[in-house]
């Protein structure tokens, strides 16, 4: 059903991407089989070419069309691949060293040094802090040939993961989950609200490393992310009439509750 669900959503997200005016027409060449899309300005009948796909106008009826890329189609080149964690193992290691060692020196109670640096067990994907990093790291070598990453940016890698942590605590909680990061949940563990308080304590202490940073436009773009996360996760609560009105909402929601920190988190970096 879930995969049902996300074909669907998939053609109407490639659907919506024909449809663009000619003035938001990309060409794209990326170096995957996944990524390439390639759309020219004149065609009448929209391809997507790459990936094998296209759409057909039939008597107002549109039909999707995906054929395999067999021989004598589009080549691809071929890339080495790079594993995105063997690049950023060691900052990683500093980033979690670094949020517990926060997170420990800004209560006395034990409990709640347990219960907010439960979650930072170096277990979790890392996606958000990974990205800030490889990002900091191309953009040192690219302005100034130096890869070396900055404290602000280690900060922002920090703020990232912990504001994403602080709100799967609240979620575990909403959602009554009962198992996360390879563990019990931490709602499973401690009371209700316990866990909420921890999950405000890790906020709150994001807030002093920001502060801490002295950048107006950072600390604004994150309440932004913030804000959005609140939003997206309540937009969650809702539905809408027509389907039309459901991919719309779907897609706020999504870009609220997911995008918006790594697409903030990464802006940050670069003030
Ligand atoms: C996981 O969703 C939840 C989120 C990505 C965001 C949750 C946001 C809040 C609870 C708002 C409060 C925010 C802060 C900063 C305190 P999911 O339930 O779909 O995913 P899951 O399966 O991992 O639980
Ligand atoms: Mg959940």
């Amino acid at each position: 059903m879930a995969s049902f669900a996300s074909s669907r959503l998939c053609v109407r997200a490639l659907e919506t991407l024909c449809l663009l005016p000619s003035r938001n027409l990309f060409v794209r060449k990326k170096t995957t089989a996944v990524t390439t899309f390639v759309r020219t300005k004149s065609s009448r009948s929209p391809v997507i070419s790459g990936l094998g796909i296209s759409f057909q106008e039939n008597e107002g009826c549109r039909t999707l069309s995906t054929q395999h890329p067999g021989p004598g189609s589009v080549s691809v080149p071929q890339y080495e691949t790079i594993d995105p964690y063997a690049l950023t193992e060691d900052d990683l290691k500093i980033v979690h060293h670094d949020i517990r060692q926060e997170l420990l020196r800004n209560t006395s109670s034990e409990e709640l040094q347990r219960i907010s640096t439960y979650y930072f067990d170096g277990q979790g994907k890392s996606i958000r802090p990974m990205i800030v990093l490889l990002m900091s790291r191309a953009l040192n070598y690219h302005m100034n040939h130096k890869s070396g990453l900055t404290r602000s940016q280690v900060n922002m890698a920090m703020v990232t993961e912990m504001i994403h942590t602080a709100s799967l605590v609240h979620d575990d909680v909403i959602d009554s989950s009962d198992f996360r990061r390879g563990k019990p949940s931490i709602n499973a563990i401690w009371s209700q609200k316990k866990v909420a308080m921890a999950g405000d304590f890790i906020i709150a202490v994001v807030s002093k490393i920001l502060a801490n940073m002295k950048n107006c436009d950072v600390t604004s773009t994150i309440a932004q992310a913030l804000s959005d996360l609140v939003q997206g996760e309540f937009m969650q609560l809702g539905s809408k009439e027509t389907e039309n009105e459901r991919f719309a909402h779907y897609l706020t929601k999504t870009y609220r509750k997911t995008a918006s920190l790594m697409a903030n988190s990464l802006k940050s970096r670069s003030k």
